[in-house]
């Protein structure tokens, strides 16, 4: 037995983190149970207002959860039965379950190897087919893994054939995208909506659901913020002018969230510190050169926060034995996702095959996510590429 043998390493730790922040959070979530108020008030504004300005839009509402965020989104823009929406099959099930939930179509179109985002060629391709199932009226798409989608030639084709966009920034705030003219923009400030997730395992995560919208139309905003509680008017009670839920964030949650919002660049710093080692000591290993393990592809390298590395995902050979591997090493890793969702059988009825998106078929088959979380040691990295070079020793 190696003394390294002993070293174990969690896909995620939030006890570690709550050791570094706990006081503040009990503080502030105190505050709340001080004043009784339990649903939006002074403590959702500010923390909308906060988040707005890490955006950069004129608008953030507090929602549900992540999920909602895209629902609300969705319903505020008027989509709705046989509207078809185009997105990625290379996403977290909410995605496409919240196009489906309101009677619309996903339309899918293959993801870049390079980023796993959409490949805006597959978009342009599937928007000039005769056949698709339904007429596009949006896109969505995910900043998937924590760095942005190629919005720019997207936003054009989005433009050209009047569809909405509605930025699934679940993975992802904080990130920066780059056009190619060089303009550095947030996510979640380029479609009509962004949307993010503070689920607890996100780059902020939450002490329970939660979520964000971000808008640039005023009008947009407003119509948002009502049908977050129900579609209410904005003065009077109990006159309801659309048909909207209640997608409303907890004052406890934006407690939570307002303290770690201040640690939240740090974090995305240690994030991509931790990438950067992984690339340099799995570069280093000889399992790169070996074609045995690919490392994540950075789009946008040189401006920060190009990828917040809400996921670190190399593409593994013989992934499910690694995985299996580092699990019996004690290394927590997970496979984001197994399937594309045109092969789920709870859309079965929209009539998927195997082979129809090749590229992201590959990808769910290959890729694996190592611990990435920011309070991550050296000894800790070091441990999940040794474990990884053992397995590989056979090959
Ligand atoms: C890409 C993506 N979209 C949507 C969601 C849904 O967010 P939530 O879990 O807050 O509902 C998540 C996270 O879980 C996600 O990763």
């Amino acid at each position: 037995m190696r003394p390294t043998d002993k070293i174990t390493v969690p896909m995620l730790d939030l006890k570690a983190q709550f050791k570094t922040i706990g006081p503040e959070i009990m503080d502030a979530v105190a505050e709340v149970f001080q004043t009784q108020a339990f649903i939006l008030g002074p403590g959702v504004a500010r923390a909308e207002e906060e988040l707005a300005r890490l955006v950069g839009t004129p608008h953030a509402l507090g929602v549900s959860s992540g999920t909602d965020a895209l629902l609300l989104s969705l319903m505020a823009l008027g989509i709705g039965p046989g509207d078809g929406v185009i997105t990625t099959p290379f996403t977290f099930f909410a995605t496409v379950g919240s196009i489906v939930r309101l009677g619309a179509v996903p339309l899918f179109a293959d993801i870049d190897p390079d980023t796993f985002n959409l490949d805006p060629l597959a978009v342009q391709e599937l928007l000039e087919r005769g056949d698709l199932p339904a007429q596009p009226k949006a896109l969505l798409p995910v900043h998937l893994f924590g760095q942005a989608a190629d919005m720019e030639p997207l936003g054009r084709l989005a433009d050209a054939h009047g569809l909405k966009i509605v930025e699934d920034a679940a993975q992802a705030l904080g990130a920066a995208y780059r056009s190619p003219d060089g303009e550095v923009t947030k996510v979640g400030a380029i479609g009509d909506t962004g949307c993010f997730s503070f689920f607890p395992s996100k780059n902020l995560g939450a002490a329970g659901d939660g979520g964000l919208i971000t808008c640039r139309d005023d009008e947009l905003a407003a119509k948002l913020r009502s049908m977050r509680t129900h579609g209410s008017h904005p003065s009077e009670k109990y006159r309801h002018i659309y048909v909207g839920g209640n997608f409303r964030l907890d004052a406890l949650q934006a407690a939570v969230i307002r303290v770690k919002l201040a640690y939240l660049d740090g974090w995305s710093r240690a994030r991509r510190a931790n990438a950067d080692d992984y690339d340099r000591l799995l570069a280093e290993s000889g399992l790169v050169d070996r074609g045995l393990v690919g490392r994540p592809y950075r789009a946008y390298p040189d401006i920060e926060f190009g990828h917040v590395f809400n996921q670190y995902v190399i593409r593994a050979r013989s992934r499910d034995q690694l995985q299996a591997a580092l699990a019996e090493a004690k290394i927590g890793c997970a496979i984001y996702y197994p399937t594309p969702m045109h092969l789920l059988e709870c859309f079965a009825d929209l009539g998927g095959r195997a082979g129809d998106l090749p590229v992201s078929e590959q990808a769910a088959a290959e890729v694996l996510a190592l611990p990435v979380y920011p309070e991550l040691t050296m000894e800790q990295k070091q441990r999940v590429v040794e474990v990884m070079v053992d397995f590989y020793q056979a090959f």
